[in-house]
């Protein structure tokens, strides 16, 4: 059953409406250097499993991101001389998109289109991924098999799903953002705009991987991953930062946990978990 918490699936105006209205739609979550915030850190993770996913003889160069809103995962691609295109469609999502490429010195595609109709030619890429775009349909027949269809033989198709949970990590650390979040209040007398409502869905991965086994695909996998919590006086589109200060605070002691993590499980990436424990789960296979 899915939690149609909100309006309409793949609202392409709500979309647009949040990319306008919010400041946080200017933050970068790419670096080369140091994550200085959460978010920077979860993308670093995200990226460095992708690689671990593709392993080093993964040779094919042509990379798209549907959904891809800012384009962060994609700056990781693009940085490491993928040949990226970037499709959303929403324009202002583009339009920050490029913007945010331009400012860094990094190459890439741009398009606005639909997922639902990717306007591209079959077997046109050799990895294909979205970090937060899955979720926001009901229907996932047809998102996932444009995705298959424009993906290359051995290609790699990776899905980074945020469903709605209440019950993963972040549950434990509720009441430290509604401190922050009282605490916000108090201080600004500002009216912030609210986001717009948009649906998302509760399924778990054997609903995709369903559909995934009906497409010419092979080793498919799933797993929880980013088993850490978002700490902030507005985990909305996205979770708004912290100060600096408090932020470095944060990378350290997250650092910490995930080297622990690693220590009581030397064999798996530090950054997957259980589903349903961490903040997404992630999907991927193989083009036949
Ligand atoms: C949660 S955001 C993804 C943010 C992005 N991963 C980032 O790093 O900034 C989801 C994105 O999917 C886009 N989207 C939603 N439905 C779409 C569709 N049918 N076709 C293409 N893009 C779509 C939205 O406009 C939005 O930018």
């Amino acid at each position: 059953m899915s939690a149609r918490l909100d309006k309409i699936e793949g609202d392409r105006e709500g979309f647009d409406e949040n990319w306008k209205k919010r400041d946080e739609t200017t933050y970068i979550h790419w670096t080369r250097g140091e994550p200085k915030n959460q978010i920077q850190l979860a993308f670093r993770n995200h990226w460095d499993l992708f690689n671990e996913i593709m392993g080093k003889d993964f040779s094919g160069r042509r990379a798209l991101e549907v959904g891809c809103g800012r384009g962060s995962m994609s700056a990781y691609f693009a940085d490491n001389d993928f040949d990226c295109t970037l499709l959303d469609y929403s324009a202002e999502a583009i339009e920050t998109a490029k913007r945010i490429f331009a400012a860094h010195k990094l190459n890439a595609k741009f398009d606005v289109g639909d997922a639902l109709d990717l306007p591209y030619e079959d077997n046109s890429f050799d990895v294909i991924y979205s970090i937060g775009l899955l979720e926001h349909f009901e229907d996932i027949e047809k998102l996932l098999s444009e995705q298959i269809r424009v993906l290359d033989s051995k290609g790699l198709f990776l899905g980074y799903v945020v469903p709605h949970y209440n019950e993963n990590v972040q549950k434990d650390y509720k009441w430290i953002n509604d401190l922050l979040k009282t605490y916000a209040e108090k201080q600004s007398d500002q009216n912030i705009p609210k986001k717009a409502d948009i649906f998302r869905s509760d399924y778990g991965s054997e609903r995709y991987i369903d559909v995934l086994n009906k497409l010419p695909v092979n080793n498919i996998s799933a797993s929880g991953v980013y088993p850490l919590p978002m700490i902030s006086h507005s985990i909305e589109f996205p979770f708004t930062l912290l100060a600096e200060n408090q932020e470095a605070i944060l990378i350290d002691r997250f650092n910490k946990m995930l080297a622990e993590r690693k220590t009581q499980n030397p064999n798996q990436h530090p950054w997957l978990c259980e589903e349903g424990y961490g903040q997404a789960f992630l999907l991927w296979c193989f083009k036949n």
